[in-house]
């Protein structure tokens, strides 16, 4: 195969240290804005709540939403700096008309999820719950929200424009559910954020590289110009929903494609070149182009990628660094047959160039960030982390640390990453806390 559409690929795929610190130029620009409650693609929003200071103490449910996977969990939290444990925990996937049928179905099977959780571990108490719902939610204080967008696929109707606790209430109540109470309501890079600063008081940051892609930031409130409301705190955690971040972005012909077919156009463009939903989605647009022009795959496209979503973000981490015996396994349940060698190179080709450019835009993002945040001391700053992509892509931590040392000119720069593993879970629970402890 000639190898002049792959070579521009992957040329068109870089992200120069230059557009990086373009990026980041343009993040501050754009906080700034979305602080004041200006023309901005970052909302910026209000999380009323300060990172937590280690002290909290107790047993918190909590429940987390944020992918077809939807989690509850009881939580133990120590005090004293000491990390959270996770005493029961459970896990249900839900199903397609949960996720984009009626609002009422989606927050009638969480509720009986709860219920069922809250029974076989015969939690009988009362308890004051954190619900992590990670989506573009406009928190009114610490308790209540509404939901200004559905992302990543979900379009469950009559919630947009609604209080979700309250709607999530109402189906408690519908199901006698009456010992548990929601008292913080976040998302879940406020989650993550939260769960590090218990065990780490240089955390100011919550980043989630998973199915999505967003980032929660700790300013100083009197930065906050489109006000706190009651909130007394002299710092207050913002979600900045950063995946809709669309300045500087070195968009290419097949993002473009992504967005139109997407089914929120113009909308998240940062996370739809960052995040593990739209990867493999990316490969798939590039290696249909390189099936019709220059005759992969003997000029056929393959079944997995006729459609938009069979292609999977695991299946990239295996073509990428897995054994020959793995990536042999998977070639066979997804084509079908082995790879020839060219078949595999242009694949890992692809898969890397995706992935590298997605750490590269993930860390101009960062740093951007970082120069809006308010320190809790005058050491390192620390960036928890929590997702797949981070977790478990090969060699993404490293690609991200390269990236921010390139974008600050500074090998480490006082900045640590710290993977902080079911952070959106944990955190709700966390906050519930903190929550608990300040009435
Ligand atoms: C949502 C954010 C969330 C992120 C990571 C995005 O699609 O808009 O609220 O934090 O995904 O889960």
């Amino acid at each position: 195969m000639k190898d002049s559409l792959l070579d521009k690929m992957t040329r068109d795929f870089e992200v120069s240290v230059k557009q990086m610190r373009q990026i980041k130029a343009a993040m501050g620009k754009e906080m700034d804005a979305g602080l004041c409650g200006g023309k901005s693609s970052l909302a910026m929003l209000q999380a009323y709540c300060d990172a937590a200071s280690g002290k909290e103490k107790g047993f918190y449910p909590a429940l987390d939403l944020g992918g077809t996977n939807f989690r509850v969990m009881m939580v133990k939290i120590f005090g004293g700096g000491r990390k959270p444990k996770v005493v029961a925990e459970a896990k249900y996937k839900l199903t397609r008309e949960q996720i984009s049928g009626a609002g009422d179905v989606l927050f009638g099977a969480i509720a009986g999820y709860l219920k069922k959780f809250m029974k076989e571990n015969k939690f009988t108490a009362e308890y004051g719950m954190g619900y992590t719902f990670s989506f573009p939610v406009k928190l009114l204080g610490i308790d209540e929200g509404i939901l200004m967008r559905w992302t990543k696929d979900f379009s469950a109707t009559g919630v947009v424009g609604k209080k979700v606790v309250e709607l999530q209430r109402q189906a408690m109540a519908a199901l006698g559910l009456n010992n548990v109470n929601v008292v913080a309501l976040a998302n879940d890079t406020v989650g993550t954020l939260q769960t590090q600063a218990v065990v780490d008081p240089n955390c100011v940051m919550g980043v989630i590289l998973g199915t999505g892609f967003n980032i929660c930031v700790r300013v100083a409130s009197r930065r906050i110009r489109k006000g706190v409301g009651k909130y007394h705190g002299k710092c207050m955690i913002i979600n900045m929903e950063a995946g809709n971040f669309n300045k500087a972005l070195p968009l290419t012909a097949y993002d473009r494609q992504l967005d139109k077919e997407s089914g929120n156009r113009g909308g998240q463009l940062a996370e739809k070149m960052i995040s593990g939903k739209y990867l493999p989605q990316l490969v798939r647009l590039i290696v249909v182009d390189l099936v019709k022009k220059e005759k992969l795959f003997a000029g056929r496209v393959p079944e997995i990628f006729r459609h938009k979503d069979t292609f999977q973000a695991f299946y990239m981490d295996v073509l990428e660094s897995g054994s020959e015996k793995e990536v042999g396994k998977l070639a066979k349940q997804i084509f079908g047959r082995v790879l020839t060698v060219e078949e595999r190179l242009v694949l890992v080709l692809v898969c890397h160039a995706i992935a590298r450019r997605s750490a590269r835009i993930a860390a101009a993002l960062i740093s951007g960030a970082l120069t809006r945040v308010e320190k809790r001391s005058k050491n390192k700053v620390a960036v928890a982390i929590d997702g797949s992509l981070f977790e478990k892509y090969p060699g993404y931590h490293r690609m991200l640390e390269e990236a921010i040392s390139e974008i600050e000119g500074v090998k480490g720069k006082g900045i640590s990453l710290k993977l902080t593993k079911d952070g959106s879970g944990i955190g709700a629970a966390v906050i519930a806390a903190v929550v608990s402890k300040a009435d």
